[in-house]
């Protein structure tokens, strides 16, 4: 039985569809209060199947309450976007490690779980779980859907260190060059970037990141590309949290489309990761 948490219903649907498994009829509500309400309108498996992103702490609540629902049963729990992946270690002292903190709260109901990400911003997150947990990757995913839109002389760009990685796996699926950009963060929203040596001019480039959450580290490399000679700049992510006007300032630096998946719903969340959600489930 799969149990879809309302900020991953589309996935939810998709991923059931795939495994051809019951998917149950569940309603989500707002206390006047601001209080979250859930229910689950039916009867419970030995084994379930949450599927819940938490990108507000509100759906974080509504994953809460699925799972105590479900405490009777064996949960495998799927978060494909997990909150508070970047506050991963305790950067000034005073702060929470708040990506643990959260895993400590939801370690009592896995007893006898699983849990599954999609490419967590920070894998030693991993670590914070007592019960088997996995990250998925989405890359080949997205790399396929880039290869579709047949660009020329492709250069695939990490926008900093931290995404080499998923640019590398992305540009060998795609047979394309390689680089990154130096990145330094100003403040919450703005980031500058120091130009690499890479002849950009003329060449198509897909810019791949784990997240585009304000979308200032990419706006910013995608007019530091154009102003390098780029011809048509993609972009492609996991992760589209895209907070207030992202989407704008995206467009406004002149980026010629958004590829994204369904870890979170969104417009532009084309590539779907079912697929991999429904392997690593069928294996668990
Ligand atoms: C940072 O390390 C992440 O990989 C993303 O590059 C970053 O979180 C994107 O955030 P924003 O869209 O707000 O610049």
């Amino acid at each position: 039985m799969i149990i879809g948490g309302p900020s991953s219903q589309l996935l939810a649907g998709r991923v059931a569809a795939v495994l051809g498994e019951e998917l149950a009829l569940c309603e989500y509500r707002t206390f006047p209060d601001g209080e979250s309400y859930t229910q689950v309108v039916a009867s419970l498996e030995e084994r379930v199947i949450i599927i819940q992103s938490t990108p507000t702490d509100q759906d974080l609540v509504y994953l809460l309450q699925l799972l105590d629902i479900c405490q009777e049963s064996s949960i495998d729990l799927v978060v494909p976007y997990f909150g508070y992946a970047r506050q991963d270690k305790i950067f000034k002292p005073g702060e929470p490690m708040t990506a643990r903190a959260v895993a400590t709260a939801l370690n009592p109901f896995l007893r006898r779980g699983k849990v599954h990400l999609v490419n967590i911003h920070a894998p030693s997150i991993l670590s914070h779980f007592s019960c088997p947990a996995d990250n998925l990757d989405a890359t080949p995913l997205l790399a396929d859907k880039v290869a579709s839109l047949g660009l020329k002389d492709l250069v695939v760009i990490s926008p900093d260190k931290g995404a080499v990685a998923m640019a590398r796996t992305a540009a060998s699926a795609l047979g394309a060059d390689c680089d990154y950009l130096q990145k330094t963060r100003l403040s919450g929203t703005e980031v500058s970037m120091a130009p690499k040596e890479i002849d950009l001019r003329n060449r198509d480039v897909v810019i791949f990141d784990d997240m585009i959450a304000t979308g200032g580290t990419m706006a910013t490399a995608i007019e530091m590309l154009r102003a390098q000679g780029a011809a048509r700049v993609y972009l492609a992510a996991v992760h589209p949290v895209l907070t207030g006007s992202a989407v704008l300032k995206l467009y406004r630096s002149g980026v010629e489309g958004i590829l994204a998946t369904d870890t979170l719903d969104r417009g532009v969340s084309t590539v779907s990761v079912a697929p991999i959600i429904a392997k690593a489930l069928l294996k668990g």
